[in-house]
């Protein structure tokens, strides 16, 4: 009897207790540096919601948005160490871990527009790229977008020339200091939390960026001028930690795989507007006057950024970059 009034007990307890010890959820920490209303933050929220959603609560998503939890450096080692699971850095950010073809996608004017880029993401050198993240112990799901940079200083930059001996603030590329350098400016690379600040106690002069992460961090409001040069592309790589990838249950991961694909359709489609609307809202706020090029002032600048592309394709290779503008569809 005794032993039936046990059994029973532990019966019940294990009811009790049992499916609340099963249904544990498996935590994804998304650490990122930007704030939450960019196509980053929008696309990573996204993800959150519908992992959540197709995992039945399987997993949990926490997002981590504004360097939050690591600046740009720590996040990528913090993401190897498995200190967080999920990051989306920059293209850029990539090559002091040893990575340095993503900075292809850094070169000035390398895209017309995102069609073009989508084509080389979509295609085999995008698959690729991704492939080159495995042995870092990272896997590489997915490419989202940012969009389109812009200048900024507090001096007016109209021609190539206004850029000498202005210091500007750039990610962690070889090829964005060969950029500046093109320009005659000094490149200072530095984390993107520490960019407001160093603008405005002029520690740097000026920097580039999406309008979407320039309002978002007030950049705007301590720099006179913004010009719109949309001269170079930020997007991101959205990685996972390979062993915690590799170790989830396999059904959870084809879960996992649809929200990514799905998060990605939603970001991608609405990064543009995202860009387009901070700008709007760049123009409002009065702080910062936008400056439009003429056609002459667009191909000087195109001309001066041209020997980036010899120092790229030394440092990276040359096909690496013929093969991205024979994706994209350039015929020459
Ligand atoms: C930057 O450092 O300027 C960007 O890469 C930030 C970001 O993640 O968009």
């Amino acid at each position: 009897m005794r032993h039936l009034v046990l059994a029973a007990v532990s019966v019940a307890f294990a009811a009790l207790v049992g499916p609340a010890v099963a249904q544990q959820p498996i935590v994804i920490k998304f650490s990122h540096v930007v704030a939450p209303d960019t196509p980053k933050g929008l696309a990573a929220e996204k993800f959150k919601e519908l992992a959540e959603r197709y995992t039945d609560g399987k997993v949990k998503v926490e997002v981590y948005p504004n360097s939050q939890l690591y600046k740009d450096k720590e996040e990528l080692e913090a993401l190897q160490l498995g200190a967080v699971q999920m990051l989306a850095p920059s293209n850029s950010k990539f090559g002091p871990i040893g990575i340095k073809e993503f900075e292809v996608f850094d070169l000035p004017y390398i895209l017309p527009d995102l069609a073009t880029l989508r084509k080389v993401t979509d295609g085999p050198l995008g698959a690729r790229l991704l492939k080159l993240l495995e042995p870092k112990g990272m896997i590489g799901l997915a490419y989202w977008d940012n969009g389109f940079k812009q200048m900024s200083a507090n001096r007016k930059l109209v021609a190539p020339e206004d850029y000498k001996g202005l210091k500007f603030r750039i990610q962690s590329s070889k090829v964005l200091e060969a950029q500046f350098r093109a320009l005659g400016a000094v490149p200072q690379v530095m984390a993107f939390s520490d960019v407001y600040q160093a603008l405005q106690t002029g520690v740097v002069d000026g920097q580039e960026n999406t309008p979407s992460n320039m309002l978002t961090q007030k950049m705007h409001e301590v720099q006179k001028y913004t010009t719109l040069t949309n001269h170079g592309y930020i997007g991101y790589v959205v990685v996972v930690n390979k062993k915690f990838w590799e170790g989830l249950p396999a059904d959870v991961r084809t879960q996992l795989d649809k929200a990514m694909k799905e998060a990605t359709i939603f970001g991608n489609g609405r990064s543009a507007q995202e860009n387009n609307d901070a700008l709007e809202e760049m123009r409002k706020s009065g702080k910062t006057e936008l400056i439009k090029l003429t056609p002459e002032q667009d191909a000087a600048m195109r001309k001066a950024m041209e020997p980036v592309y010899n120092d790229v394709a030394s440092r990276i290779s040359k096909s690496l970059v013929d093969e991205f503008r024979k994706e994209g569809g350039a015929t020459n």
